[in-house]
């Protein structure tokens, strides 16, 4: 079967790490059911609908998690169900616990359905996913790099586990059209510091009012090592943090997202 005849599903289209991956579906041919929950918001549509190869391939249902059975009548038939649509909490302090804990559950509980029903089923476990923005609003997980690069006075002692999200959009595809792939494909480029990316930034860009000191005496919450190993198993070839951060900052710049 060509992948224009392959039908797949990408649930929560509209999002940031979604939209990248419809995009690529659709480039490679696929034709896809996307589910959003108000396939009426042009805000949230726009940008899909303005893909190469939307006009003739990409279809669009209604789709809410906390409707039971909502999705049943879009995934049926599809050959693959890319499920992305999770609501993404902006707070990193005590409800991001809630985040992870919701995160690990619901891995939990696809992991125990897919055993139950037979279903080929690998997770994508990404870090912090930054990139450019194919949606026109701002998404959680790019969030931290704005106030960063946003007049932002002083850096967070943090370390992050980054990865692009033009990485994860094509581990998705990689992961589904490899047939021997399987289990959990962590996926981080490089564990960094935000130190280290205030001294990358100023180095890619001569314009931005970045912070100059630490938020605490502190010493640096460490970095480690993330293996590779696997997601480069899929033929994946991590994108350099330095273009990933580079390509997040010209996407601020041009959808105005800058304020200094
Ligand atoms: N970004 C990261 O750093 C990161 C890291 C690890 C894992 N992830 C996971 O990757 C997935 C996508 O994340 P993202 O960063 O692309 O987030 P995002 O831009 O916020 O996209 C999430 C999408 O989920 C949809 N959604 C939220 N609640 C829903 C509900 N009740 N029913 C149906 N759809 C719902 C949203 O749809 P609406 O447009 O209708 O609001 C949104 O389009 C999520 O599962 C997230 O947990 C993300």
């Amino acid at each position: 079967m060509s992948e224009a005849e392959k039908v797949v599903c990408v649930t929560g289209a509209s999002g940031y790490i979604a939209s990248w991956l419809v995009k690529f579906l659709l480039q490679r041919g696929y034709t896809v059911k996307a589910t959003v929950r108000d396939p009426n918001n042009p805000r949230k549509m726009e940008h899909l609908l303005a893909l190469d190869g939307a006009k003739e391939r990409l279809h669009l249902f209604k789709g809410d998690l906390l409707k039971e059975g909502s999705f049943d009548s879009v995934v049926d038939g599809c050959e693959g169900v890319f499920h992305t649509a999770s609501p993404v909490i902006n707070n990193f302090t005590d409800p991001q616990l809630w985040y992870s804990l919701s995160k690990t559950l619901a891995e939990a509980a696809a992991w125990k359905f897919a055993k139950e029903n037979a279903i080929d089923m690998v997770t994508i476990n990404p870090g912090f996913v930054i990139g450019p923005l194919l949606q026109p609003t701002l998404n959680t997980s790019v969030e931290p790099l704005l106030k960063l690069v946003n007049g932002a006075k002083i850096i967070p002692n943090a370390t992050y586990r980054w990865v692009d999200v033009r990485d994860v959009a094509n581990a998705h595809i990689l992961a589904f059209e490899n047939p021997s792939a399987s289990g959990r494909y962590c996926l981080v480029g490089r564990v960094m510091h935000c130190y280290e990316v205030v001294k990358i930034l100023r180095e890619l860009f001569s314009d931005l009012n970045l912070p100059e000191k630490s938020e605490d005496d502190k010493p640096f919450v460490p970095t480690y090592q993330v293996s590779k190993e696997r997601a480069e198993s899929l033929g994946l070839n991590f994108t350099p943090v330095e273009v990933s951060l580079k390509d997040t900052v010209e996407s601020f710049k041009e959808k105005k997202f800058l304020s200094v």
